[in-house]
């Protein structure tokens, strides 16, 4: 089977979603290929942080609805350390802006069903996606579907198909760079069906390792543990997961965590990675596929949508005026935003996390930087300044 269209987008993750929504309100055609299922992809538990920027988007183009219904609107979160909580008043410090609590898979439900609802092509579960032409001017992709073949041209592919996908591959050696540290860490994290303990986010400094206690409603607690990169899921039976919860959480004035059943417990990694420059030709990458950052500036899923917001306005420009002076920008454009928060969340984790072989000398540095967030004016705004997102450039 043949087909056209303006932009193939390679993944329905949030970059890939985000892409095909914006794209559509300038009037753009586009199909969006996913190999998973959509049951699948709604039901994937990742992120769950929204900076001000990614709300705002969602509520500027009409896909906010439900997030204002349920999500949670944060003005501070806490530091916790020593057995001693810290708040950092993150909308007094960055401009009144706030974060909201919305899982990333309800983003992810909410931008499939605008695009069914708009009847835009959409196909999931389709299989050995492959991309051509990405140096000239009429590009195409194949994917297999049903035991059929489609080829579909187009006149640009966005990829948007995740850190494991196949579009960066397409890039011919030597042009990209690649910068990339894996942390000596992973997280442990659990969504329990409890009532959470706190009522903003706690991320916990503890000799034993970082805890971070976040929440998805007023029912639902979204919890995590550092723990040893290779750790698998059966090594942490519940008991013991809220065992460990308990210590590394605990204050010296007695706070209770509450727990209860496990719905879901998965492992991820803890690394950066980037690629420079995020386009080649008529391939633009997007999202995961060109960038990780360690969850703890909780950056991942709002950078992604960072990037297609640039790539969105550049293709709309080029089908507009016939210049690519945006999309040439684009990788520029975006790789500020990326290092800043690169460089923000492994601020972060440096903060927060035991290193293997930590001495005490750098335990009493780690220490002496979450004093210094907690009780200085300046370090706390530059943290809550990044934490609450830096606008949509
Ligand atoms: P993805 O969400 O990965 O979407 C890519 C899509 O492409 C997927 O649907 C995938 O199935 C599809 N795809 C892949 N290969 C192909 C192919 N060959 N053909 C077609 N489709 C394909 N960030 C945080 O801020 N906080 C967190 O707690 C957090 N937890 C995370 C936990 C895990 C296990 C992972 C992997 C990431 C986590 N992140 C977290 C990061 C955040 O979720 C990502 O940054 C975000 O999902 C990026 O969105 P994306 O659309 O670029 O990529
Ligand atoms: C969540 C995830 C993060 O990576 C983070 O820094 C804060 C909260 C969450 O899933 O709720």
């Amino acid at each position: 089977m043949k087909a056209t269209t303006q932009v193939a987008i390679i993944g329905a993750g949030p970059a890939g979603l985000f892409l095909g929504h914006l794209l559509g309100l300038e009037g753009i055609d586009s199909i969006i290929v996913e190999n998973r299922s959509r049951e699948y992809v709604e039901h994937r538990v990742r992120a769950g942080v929204l900076e001000q920027g990614t709300v705002d988007l969602m509520v500027q183009t009409g896909v906010a609805d439900r997030l204002q219904r349920e999500g949670l609107v944060h003005h501070g979160i806490e530091l916790r350390f020593n057995g001693v909580g810290h708040r950092i008043p993150l909308s007094d410090l960055a401009g009144g802006r706030s974060i909201t609590i919305y899982g990333q898979q309800e983003v992810v439900k909410d931008l499939i069903a605008a695009r069914l609802a708009g009847g835009r092509d959409i196909r999931f579960e389709v299989e050995d996606v492959q991309l051509s032409g990405i140096a000239g001017k009429r590009p195409s992709i194949r994917f297999a579907e049903a035991a059929s073949a489609t080829t579909v041209d187009c006149d640009f592919i966005a990829g948007c198909d995740g850190f494991h996908g196949i579009a960066r591959g397409a890039i011919p050696d030597g042009v990209l760079s690649h910068y990339d540290y894996d942390f000596p860490f992973a997280w442990l994290g659990i969504l329990a069906a409890v009532a959470p303990s706190a009522n903003e986010l706690v991320y916990a400094r503890h000799e034993r390792g970082f805890a971070l206690h976040s929440l998805r409603s007023p029912t639902v607690s979204r919890l995590y543990l550092q723990v040893d990169p290779g750790t698998e899921v059966s090594d942490w039976p519940d008991d013991r997961i809220w065992e460990e919860l308990r210590v590394r959480l605990a204050t010296r004035d007695g706070w209770v965590l509450r727990d209860g059943p496990v719905i879901e417990k998965n492992v991820a990694a803890m690394r950066s990675f980037v690629v420079e420059p995020m386009q080649f030709g008529r391939l633009f990458l997007a999202g995961d596929a060109a960038h990780i950052v360690p969850a703890t500036g909780a950056k991942g899923l709002n950078l992604a949508v960072a990037d297609v917001y640039v790539l969105a306005r550049a293709i709309a420009a080029w089908y507009r005026t016939g210049s690519s002076t945006l999309l040439d920008a684009y990788s520029e454009t975006c790789l500020k935003r990326v290092w800043r928060a690169q460089e923000f969340s492994n601020y972060m984790s440096a903060m927060l996390h035991r290193y293997p072989g930590t001495d005490p000398f750098r335990d009493r540095l780690q220490v002496a930087r979450l004093e210094a967030v907690s009780t200085g004016e300046e370090a706390a705004r530059a943290l809550a300044t990044n934490y609450v997102g830096l606008p949509l450039p």
